[in-house]
């Protein structure tokens, strides 16, 4: 689906969330432009981070996603074909600051993956930089049941697709099933299934904490607003500083 990924999700406002960051770095007083982005998908935040003169190194999981994030930017950003989980594998020194965005984070199913995910951002964050990381996937707010449609349509290409969700204990299932008009092709896809791991906002902020991440905070859905915002649809940014280890 990555070909269609920035026509499904054409609303989002990324360049607002990447002004919202920068304005969350500058108050926590980081000023380093070197950054690592986890998750970046079709590269839509990466090219808002160098728009704004930010060094990006960008890694995903799908090489799918990454040919079109590298078409998309092309300089300014290096793309790396890699799993959060393990970073060590592709990524080596410290950034100034590490984000992980549009819920990629929820990728992570296990309270064990979870912490392998955050010791590894954690690990590649300078002493003196700073995490942030969003989802709207949390164990309060996951629509067990939901049923929704969305339509989109840029003039060329026109496609449905229909979600439906459900919850299997802590993992939030999201099957997608589209019909995508493309020029003369009609592709019919069902059952694109996401799976989700659904944690307390305290979870992620705990598994912080442990592995050394100092300060943690939780902002309320791309505002200054402090505290978790576990509302259907609505975001929690979580951010942390690296100053653990510069203290030991
Ligand atoms: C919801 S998309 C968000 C993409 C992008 N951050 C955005 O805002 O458009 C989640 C992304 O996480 C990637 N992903 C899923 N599991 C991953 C993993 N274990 N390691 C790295 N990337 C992963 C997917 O390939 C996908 O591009």
């Amino acid at each position: 689906m990555a070909r269609y990924y920035d026509r499904i999700y054409w609303s989002k406002d990324y360049d607002g969330e990447v002004a919202f960051l920068v304005a969350l770095f500058r108050r926590y007083g980081v000023a380093g432009r070197r950054l690592l982005e986890i998750g970046c998908g079709t590269g839509n935040h990466t090219r808002a981070f160098v728009a704004r003169g930010f060094q990006v190194t960008a890694l995903d999981l799908s090489e799918d996603v990454l040919r079109i994030a590298r078409r998309k930017v092309r300089h300014g950003a290096r793309f790396v074909q890699g799993d959060m989980r393990d970073l060590d594998a592709k990524i080596e020194g410290r950034y100034d600051v590490v984000v992980c965005l549009f819920s990629t984070i929820s990728y992570n199913l296990t309270r064990s993956d979870l912490k392998k995910t955050l010791r590894g951002f954690y690990d590649h964050v300078k002493d003196d930089g700073m995490v942030v990381f969003d989802t709207h996937f949390t164990k309060k707010g996951f629509l067990d049941g939901y049923r929704g449609e969305d339509i989109f349509d840029d003039g060329k290409i026109i496609g449905a697709r229909l979600s439906t969700s459900k919850r299997r204990g802590d993992v939030g299932e999201i099957s997608f099933t589209y019909l995508i008009k493309d020029g003369r092709k009609v592709i019919t896809l069902r059952n694109d299934v996401h799976r989700l791991g659904l944690f307390v906002p305290e979870e992620f902020l705990e598994t912080m904490r442990d592995v050394g991440f100092e300060k943690t905070e939780v902002y309320s859905d791309w505002t200054f607003r402090k505290g978790s915002n576990t509302a259907p649809f609505k975001d929690s940014v979580f951010v942390g500083r690296g100053i653990a280890r510069g203290m030991r």
